[in-house]
Order: C-alpha cells, then sequence, then structure tokens
C-alpha cells in the first residue's frame, strides 16, 4: 500500500481536510433570482458523497449587480442564509469541508450563460430589475467591443462594495461554510481593479500596483472582521493575465494578504482580457501549475494548484514536487464524481473507500475483500493480445514513443497522461 499525499489529511487554522482534492467553484447557472435550487444540492452533494476533502460552492455574488448571468447565485440578503446552509449542511454530512467562493462580475455582468453564447443579455420583461442591474467597475472600460461600457464606480460605491464582502462572508459563516474563498481572478471585478488596462481610476484605487490592490486589501481586511479566526480563507488570483499583470505582481499581492489573514492562494490565470491564457506554448496537462509554485516560492504562502490536472499520479507529483498544497480537479470531477476514489485505487491507497460515505464505502469495501472491483472501471486497459515490449505511440504520432509493460494498467494510465496516448494495438 501507497503513502500518499494527496490522501494525507492536512489542518489549517482550526479546520481539517481529509484529503487534499478540492472541488473548485464551478458555476452551474441554475440560480432562481440568486436562491439554490435542487439542482445545487445534487451538485454539491455529489462531489462531497465522491470523497472530495473540501467542496467549494460556485461564485456566489455579494451584490445584484455583480450576477454574472440570469442563474447567479446571490449572498447579498440574509435570506440567502438558510438555503445556502443545506448546501453547506449537506456537504459536511458526507464528511467533507464546506466551502464557498464570494464573487462580482463588475463589467461581465448581466451576461448569457455560456452555451448560450456568453455575449451580452438582452433586456427581456422576465428581467424586472434590469436598470438595477447595472454593470459597473473601476473606470468606463467595456472588458471589449461586443460588451457594454461599465458604470464607473463612485468612491463612496467602492466603500460600500467593500463592506458587502464583509457581510457576504458573515452570511456564509452563518450558513455554516468552514472555507471562504474571494475571487480576485478571471477578469472580473476584483481582477478589474487590479489591472491597468480596466482601472484608470485616480482615486486611491487607482494609478500606482498599491493603489490598484487596496481594493482586495479593503475586502480582505473586512471579511476576516466577519469570518471567524479558526476558518480558512483563500483568494483566487489570476496569477498571470497576459495583460501587465503577472507573477512577481501576484507574489506581491499574496505577501500583503498572507498579513491580512489570506491562508492560501489559488493560483487561476487569464479572463482580463478575451484571449485564453497564453502560458507557454500550449494549453496543457498542469499549465498552471508553474503560476502556482511561483507564488508558493516567493510569496511563502500554500497555494492550491489548478487546471487540467486530470489523473492522480500528476496531482501526487505536483504535491510531491512542492509545488502546490493543494489540489483542485475541475471538469474532470464533472466527468467522474468519484475521483477521489478512483485516484486512491490507482494511486495503491490503503482503505481506497474510506473516503467516502458507508452508503457507498461499505458496500464496495466488501466486495473488494472477495477479491473483485480493485482495478478501477476507468483504467486504460491493453488491448487484448497486446504483448511486452509493444510501443506506446502518440496519438499525435510526433512525440515519440515507450514500451507498454505486460499487465500494468497503471502505466498505460500514466502514458495517456503524458501524452503518449494509445497503445501500438489500439493505434491500428
Ligand atoms: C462549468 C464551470 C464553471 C466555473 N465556474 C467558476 C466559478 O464560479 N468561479 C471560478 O473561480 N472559476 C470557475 N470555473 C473555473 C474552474 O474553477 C477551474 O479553475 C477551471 O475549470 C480549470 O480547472 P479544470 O481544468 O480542472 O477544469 C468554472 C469552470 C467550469 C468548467
Amino acid at each position: 500500500m501507497t503513502e500518499t499525499l494527496l490522501f494525507s489529511p492536512m489542518t489549517i487554522r482550526g479546520v481539517t481536510l481529509k484529503n487534499r482534492i478540492v472541488v473548485p467553484p464551478m458555476h452551474q447557472y441554475s440560480a432562481q433570482k440568486g436562491f439554490p435550487t435542487d439542482w445545487h444540492l445534487m451538485n454539491a452533494g455529489k462531489f462531497a458523497a465522491g470523497g472530495a476533502g473540501l467542496v467549494v460552492v460556485e461564485s456566489t455574488k455579494v451584490e445584484r449587480r455583480g450576477c454574472g448571468t440570469v442563474g447567479d447565485l446571490g449572498i447579498w440578503d440574509d435570506g440567502f442564509v438558510e438555503p445556502l446552509g443545506r448546501l453547506a449542511k449537506f456537504i459536511r454530512q458526507q464528511n467533507s469541508v464546506a466551502g464557498i467562493q464570494l464573487g462580482h462580475s463588475g463589467r461581465k455582468a448581466r451576461a448569457t450563460r455560456p452555451w448560450e453564447g456568453d455575449r451580452p443579455l438582452q433586456r427581456t420583461p422576465e428581467i424586472e430589475d434590469w436598470d438595477a442591474w447595472q454593470p459597473v467597475a473601476p473606470s468606463a472600460i467595456a472588458h471589449s467591443e461586443k460588451w457594454p461600457v461599465p458604470k464607473a464606480l463612485a468612491r463612496g460605491e467602492v466603500k460600500d462594495l467593500v463592506q458587502a464582502w464583509g457581510s457576504a462572508a458573515w452570511r456564509a459563516h452563518e450558513a455554516g461554510f468552514d472555507v471562504l474563498e474571494l475571487h480576485g481572478a478571471h477578469g472580473y471585478l476584483v481582477h478589474q481593479f487590479l489591472s491597468e488596462r480596466s482601472n484608470q481610476r485616480s482615486d486611491e484605487y487607482g494609478g500606482s500596483e498599491a493603489n490598484r490592490m487596496r481594493f482586495i486589501t479593503e475586502i480582505t481586511e473586512a471579511v476576516r472582521t466577519h469570518w471567524p479566526d479558526h476558518k480558512p480563507l483563500f483568494v483566487r488570483l489570476s496569477v498571470e493575465d497576459n495583460a501587465g499583470w503577472g507573477p512577481e505582481q501576484s507574489a506581491r499581492l499574496a505577501k500583503i494578504l498572507k498579513v491580512k489573514g489570506v491562508d492560501v492562494i489559488d493560483c487561476s490565470s487569464g479572463g482580463i482580457t478575451e484571449m485564453a491564457p497564453i502560458l507557454g506554448k500550449e494549453i496543457k496537462y498542469s499549465y498552471q501549475v508553474p503560476l502556482s509554485e511561483y507564488v508558493k516560492r516567493h510569496a511563502d504562502i500554500m497555494t492550491m494548484a489548478v487546471g487540467l490536472i486530470i489523473h492522480g499520479d500528476q496531482a501526487e507529483q505536483i504535491l510531491r514536487e512542492r509545488q502546490a498544497d493543494l489540489i483542485a480537479v475541475g471538469r474532470e470531477i464533472l466527468n467522474n464524481p468519484n475521483w477521489p476514489m478512483d485516484a486512491a485505487l490507482k494511486l495503491g491507497v490503503e482503505g481506497p473507500f474510506r473516503n467516502v460515505p458507508p452508503q457507498f464505502g461499505y458496500w464496495l469495501g466488501t466486495r473488494a475483500k472477495r477479491g473483485f472491483g480493485t482495478r478501477p472501471s476507468t483504467l486504460a486497459k491493453r488491448a487484448a493480445g497486446s504483448r511486452l515490449g509493444d510501443r506506446i505511440r502518440s496519438p499525435q504520432g510526433a512525440t515519440g514513443s515507450r514500451e507498454c509493460a505486460p499487465d500494468d494498467e497503471r502505466n498505460c494510465a500514466r502514458a495517456v497522461m503524458t501524452g503518449f496516448a494509445i497503445c501500438g494495438y489500439w493505434g491500428k
């Protein structure tokens, strides 16, 4: 049996995660007037029951104007506490930790859902508060030509917004969440303040780097006065945005935020322009991990890595190489909500079914004792008849080849991860 970092518990302040696997915030575009629906319960519930140590509920908006789409979750009123509390309670009941991300879309507010075209929404009678849902930003600069020019926030409104984040943190605590993440990435409001491109204010919130960092710094202070000391606080940053903000700025900000009570920087990228993040030559497995490593080393703060982390041994390697402290698995956990169990099996962890509630774990454990189900069904399997020494080829054919071992399914899984995806036999 293997000892892994991925399945070792971790305590941050007063909260212990049973493993290092995190479900990152993922919008469901399914709220009604900001309130969670059964969909949210099902969604959070299945990830918690799948064995992740921490499940972070999607970007939940601190004010009405901050909603990205008609389906965004809200937390701008005390009326949200009880329905959000249902999600937190259910996650906790599955022996996972419940987290929530607080956000504000700023100039990217009032948009269609991504699968409806990802563009500004058209006015319809069903949206009763159209005018109150006005996109706002540090400066009256549109995200791109296809987006409306936002209203520049008055200085007093910025101060009010800082307090809105603080009140939202208090509500998140009241609802029973144990981890809070502030959304400072992806070109949304906080990122709009950080970026010179979107922030051309002449007051204390614009101009110098220190001034552009003031909004998130004050938000962190306000949040920490309402969010208990024993509960961890994360901030998600676009560590590189390819538009003037990069790892050096992010590390400087992380140092400031650490002093203000932030425990973990969740390292993402992009979003301030229409372009997908350019990190090296291509988007590839672990493409944002170097950003996490940079912030961790230069700001001496814990980090979470995210972005195309798909395989258990890939995640384990990131932790072993000290490139991150936590691993977020997003789209792959949409594909396989039982990813933690699956990864535990593949890594040879003792008691792979202990991460999930007994409603699942008991039955899978007893079946395993009889010798069944210990080979995950998701493993790439050698084709019947393939032999030791068969060449494994890259699907693109360009990156080389290496040998396949007999009955070594993990080897094939690794091959998939590293891009040597197709067994000689499969390639026929
Ligand atoms: C459906 C969907 C919704 C998302 N919603 C959010 C969100 O609410 N907040 C956020 O910071 N990132 C959001 N993201 C980004 C993810 O948290 C994650 O960073 C991204 O998917 C990359 O990780 P992956 O390659 O493991 O999926 C979303 C991603 C997806 C696929």
